[in-house]
């Protein structure tokens, strides 16, 4: 047993997978709360994509191995985690429930993992570095275009005791998401009559949460808390490598970059001395018909695995896709849906659901696969399937 304990509430307890967790966060959300997790941008072809593209591959099971028990542990951004899997950012948590980023770092603590701190944190850094337990937390930020904030956002990191920096780069402008488009979800909120009455129909997430918080990292450069203009002005821009050579060369620790899909350009974050990759297209939430995320893994693994961590991120939602993206060469993996809806569903409890759910997978289908440790779940234990539709 974990940390966490094994004494869940009813609600979760009937929560035997993530989906269940998926569907318990729609009953407890207002749709246009719900649809802004869930969704991703355009036709949502790449959200789909990034699930589906698991199903091409078959994991090997090898018996007779001898193998009962197993250590699934593994070491990313220089943190020893229990199994390889950890808590991606996503911003605006106590949208979600009030346990909020402090809620999730706990929870992910509690199950031997790490936390990612989103840039559009809802609770402020500090804050999070006294309340969360001592596991290890990660500091995502989106790049700005003032080097000054940057390196101010920068230090706050290294005084707050964060482990490693992630610098997201995939969303150069907001993507186009018709969800939000229709619900009226935005910055500033503008909800349709169809998202008020929904709102009003969820009467107890509307006491907890309304008005919507705002952010806690990026606030405190404002003249005035939730300027849409700063926001627009800093964060709308698109960086160059040298710029990413840049924020490198003010932190010292793990560095990692978030969103390159491309090969060319992840051979060339390795040029700007990142530790790690996380291989990413953001869950589709801003650009559409890019490659999922598996499929690009095998030749970004080919590319740069050598010199550096690739981490897989973007349509983990069980157990064995964390195996098929360890078998095909990477690290780890990380996500954000799961653990949102998880935590709308349940708070820091149903974050911790979500998450022993999905490590159980994890350890248990290594006994499956004969693999004691990590490193046997190699390209000897997956297969890509010869047709697929
Ligand atoms: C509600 C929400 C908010 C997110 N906010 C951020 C963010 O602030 N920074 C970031 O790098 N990624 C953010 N992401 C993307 C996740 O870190 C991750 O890349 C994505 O969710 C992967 O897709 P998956 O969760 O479907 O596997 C967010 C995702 C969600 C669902």
């Amino acid at each position: 047993m974990s940390a966490a304990g094994d004494d869940w509430p009813r609600a979760l307890r009937k929560c035997v997978n993530p989906s269940d967790l998926r569907s318990l966060a729609k009953k407890r959300l207002p749709f246009p709360i719900f649809d802004h997790i869930d969704g991703g941008c355009d036709d949502e072809v790449t959200l789909a994509a990034n699930q589906k593209e698991f199903g091409r591959y078959h994991l090997i099971p090898h018996y007779c191995s001898g193998v009962d028990a197993v250590d699934a542990s593994t070491t990313v951004l220089g943190q020893k985690l229990e199994w390889p899997f950890f808590v991606g950012p996503a911003g605006g948590l106590k949208y979600l429930h009030p346990a909020g980023e402090i809620g999730m770092a706990r929870a992910a603590h509690n199950l031997g993992t790490a936390y990612s701190m989103s840039g559009f944190t809802t609770t402020q850094p500090e804050d999070i570095a006294a309340s969360a337990n001592e596991g290890p937390r990660f500091f995502q930020m989106q790049p700005c275009r003032s080097r000054e904030v940057m390196a101010d956002m920068i230090q706050l990191a290294k005084d707050c005791g964060y482990k490693a920096l992630i610098v997201t780069v995939d969303n150069p402008i907001h993507g186009n998401r018709e969800r939000d488009a229709r619900s009226g979800f935005g910055l500033p909120s503008n909800f349709s009559l169809k998202g008020w009455l929904s709102i009003m129909s969820h009467p107890w997430w509307a006491i907890r949460t309304l008005p919507l918080p705002g952010f806690g990292l990026y606030d405190k450069y404002m003249d005035q808390p939730g300027d849409l203009n700063w926001l627009g002005e800093q964060l709308v821009t698109n960086i160059t490598f040298e710029d990413l050579a840049w924020i490198r060369s003010q932190w010292d620790g793990p560095f990692a970059v978030k969103g390159l899909v491309g090969v060319q350009d992840n051979r060339r974050a390795v040029d700007c001395g990142v530790s790690a990759v996380i291989l990413s297209n953001q869950g589709a939430r801003h650009f559409d018909t890019a490659p999922a995320t598996i499929e690009m893994l095998p030749e970004v693994v080919d590319a740069v695995g050598d010199k550096i961590e690739v981490i897989l991120d973007s349509g983990i939602r069980r157990g064995t896709d964390i195996l098929k993206a360890v078998a095909l060469g990477a690290t780890a993996c990380t996500g954000a849906r799961t653990n949102c809806y998880a935590l709308a569903a349940g708070g820091q409890r149903g974050v911790e659901r979500a998450l022993s759910l999905l490590r159980s997978e994890v350890e248990r289908d290594m006994v499956f696969l004969g693999a004691a440790t990590l490193s046997d779940v190699d390209h000897t234990r997956i297969r890509r399937a010869a047709s697929h539709d």
